[in-house]
């Protein structure tokens, strides 16, 4: 399954940006979760890892707000976008750090990305200072403006690898954890650009080649029209 992901976000790479440069929703959730792991550190909030860091959008954010922060991706090209901070490519269930290395491990919308978040939510305890922060967004969907989940309607399922609630149970178990919701107004036409990436796309169609894929959630979400609630789980955690 790994493998797979690994595929699906090198595909990704120049979707992502445009998609990024359109709605700035990675930046935002980024910041939104900087300033929630920030608020918890008991102690220097100096060295990050951005676990998960993609073409770098959520790295520059926590670039920002601290000393040092280190960019790690499964992909290379998706982390090949990136070049104003020190990355490793790696798989975040097997950080390649020794332990007590960081103040803070964000996941900025990648732990649902794994088979078993439990793994990588260890692998951040190990490598944080005892009260260290990790911070993790997960996806919830999207909602019109009836309230409905907008695939339900669809009669289609959009799907992660794992869900919010596993993600949140994962860090419950290795931190001591707060949770909340973030919710984005958003149109119709954002809900496309979010599946013309080939790595969101696989939500949906997740046994298709990306091409396929992604004519197909165009296909699917032609007639989407109006207003539609994207909503973000966000979890942080203090370690022992
Ligand atoms: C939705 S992107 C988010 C990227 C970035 N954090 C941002 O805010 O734009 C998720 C990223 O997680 C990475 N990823 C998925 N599984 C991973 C793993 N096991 N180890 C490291 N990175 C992984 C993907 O390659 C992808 O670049």
């Amino acid at each position: 399954m790994k493998a797979v992901v690994r595929t699906n976000f090198d595909d990704s790479v120049s979707a992502y940006d445009a998609y990024e440069r359109q709605t700035g929703r990675f930046t935002a959730l980024a910041r939104l979760l900087a300033a929630e792991m920030a608020a918890r550190a008991d102690g220097p909030f100096a060295a990050v890892l951005d676990a998960g860091a993609g073409t770098g959008v959520s790295t520059r954010v926590f670039a920002d707000r601290t000393q040092r922060t280190v960019a790690l991706d499964i992909s290379r090209e998706m982390l090949r976008e990136l070049e104003s901070a020190p990355r490793v490519a790696a798989d975040f269930d097997h950080l390649p750090f020794v332990d007590d290395t960081f103040d803070g491990v964000a996941f900025t919308a990648s732990l649902f990305l794994v088979p078993d978040p439990a793994v990588a939510a260890r692998e951040a305890a190990r490598v944080l200072r005892p009260e260290g922060v990790v911070g993790a967004v997960a996806p919830l969907g999207w909602v019109d403006a009836d309230g409905e989940d907008v695939f339900a309607t669809l009669e289609r399922e959009s799907r992660s690898p794992v869900g919010a609630d596993e993600v949140e149970a994962a860090l419950d178990d290795a931190f001591t954890v707060t949770a909340g919701t973030w919710r984005f107004a958003t149109t119709a036409a954002d809900v496309r650009r979010f599946h013309a990436i080939p790595a969101m796309a696989a939500r949906l169609y997740p046994n298709l080649a990306a091409e396929e894929r992604v004519a197909k959630a165009e296909e699917l979400l032609a007639d989407l029209e109006g207003t539609v609630e994207q909503r973000w789980r966000w979890i942080v955690g203090v370690a022992e």
